[in-house]
């Protein structure tokens, strides 16, 4: 399997950390040159350092994905540094606060979608047309257990996570005779620094929701997304994947 990935380029939004990392190390194990984006300025420096002690080619880049401009200077910093975009992961988002439909902050609502949704929308806005103008690429979404499953308390970040699933099917729908693949990955309760701000209650419960009794590891993730973006998943197209040890089969 190893160099599966040689001689094509990959962007990895959110990868300083968790799944994104995960993700990027995994693609560059496969041989692929790994931009690593993220707002974590550090973070994103020491993955990218970590990839290239191990062997790989690999670039930080900061990147906001709330902002159009900064995703398209960090689209256009992958071509310009590797020579193409054949794969791209959109991937950062935040979690934001536990709280009832009626009683959630405005801002949080703004900032959560603005992240998980429209961050999303920002990569495919500008990786897509370099790849239909190549006529490849494979793209995968970060979706979520939550992009199909309601969860009480998190109105935004389960409509964001929808909304990517819906999103990933309109543009693969709209790319798929120009080469490009589109899919989405939905994880379950994954252990990441994402999760470990919650408190350890609520830990056990999101333990408790997985059949097979424990959270998921970021490298089961990264391991489906390798799949998507792999030449081996050449028919699959504008789906969306779980990893999630169950949790949806209930
Ligand atoms: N951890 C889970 O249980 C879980 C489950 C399902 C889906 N996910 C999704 O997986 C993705 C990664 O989550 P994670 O658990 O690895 O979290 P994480 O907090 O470990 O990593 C997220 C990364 O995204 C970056 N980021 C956040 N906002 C950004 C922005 N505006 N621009 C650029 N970078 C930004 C952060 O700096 C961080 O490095 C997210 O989309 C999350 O919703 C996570």
């Amino acid at each position: 399997m190893s160099g599966e990935f040689e001689g094509r380029a990959a962007l990895v939004t959110g990868a300083a950390s968790g799944i994104g990392l995960a993700i990027a190390r995994r693609l560059a194990r496969a041989g692929a040159a790994v931009v690593v984006a993220d707002y974590d300025e550090d973070g994103a420096q020491l993955a990218a350092g970590e990839l290239e002690t191990a062997g790989a080619r690999a670039e930080p880049v900061v990147v906001d994905v709330t902002d159009p401009d900064s995703v398209q200077a960090a689209v256009r910093f992958t071509t310009d540094t590797f020579g193409s975009l054949d794969l791209a992961v959109n991937n950062a988002g935040v979690g934001g606060p536990s709280l009832p439909t009626g009683e959630y902050d405005v801002a949080a609502w703004n900032r959560v979608i603005a992240t998980n949704l429209t961050g999303v929308f920002h990569g495919l806005r500008f990786e897509l047309p370099v790849m239909a103008k190549a006529g490849a690429g494979a793209i995968v979404n970060m979706s979520s257990i939550l992009g199909t499953n309601g969860f009480a308390g998190s109105p935004a970040y389960v409509a964001a996570k929808h909304g990517v699933v819906g999103l990933t099917k309109s543009a693969a729908l709209e790319y798929a005779e120009q080469g490009v693949r589109i899919n989405a990955v939905g994880p379950g309760f994954i252990d990441t620094p994402l999760l470990r701000e919650t408190d350890n209650p609520m830990r056990e419960r999101l333990i408790s929701l997985h059949p097979q009794g424990r959270l998921g590891e970021a490298k089961e993730v990264a391991e489906l997304t390798a799949f998507l973006l792999s030449d081996r998943a050449s028919f699959i197209q504008g789906s969306y994947h779980l990893v999630d040890g169950g949790y949806a089969a209930q």
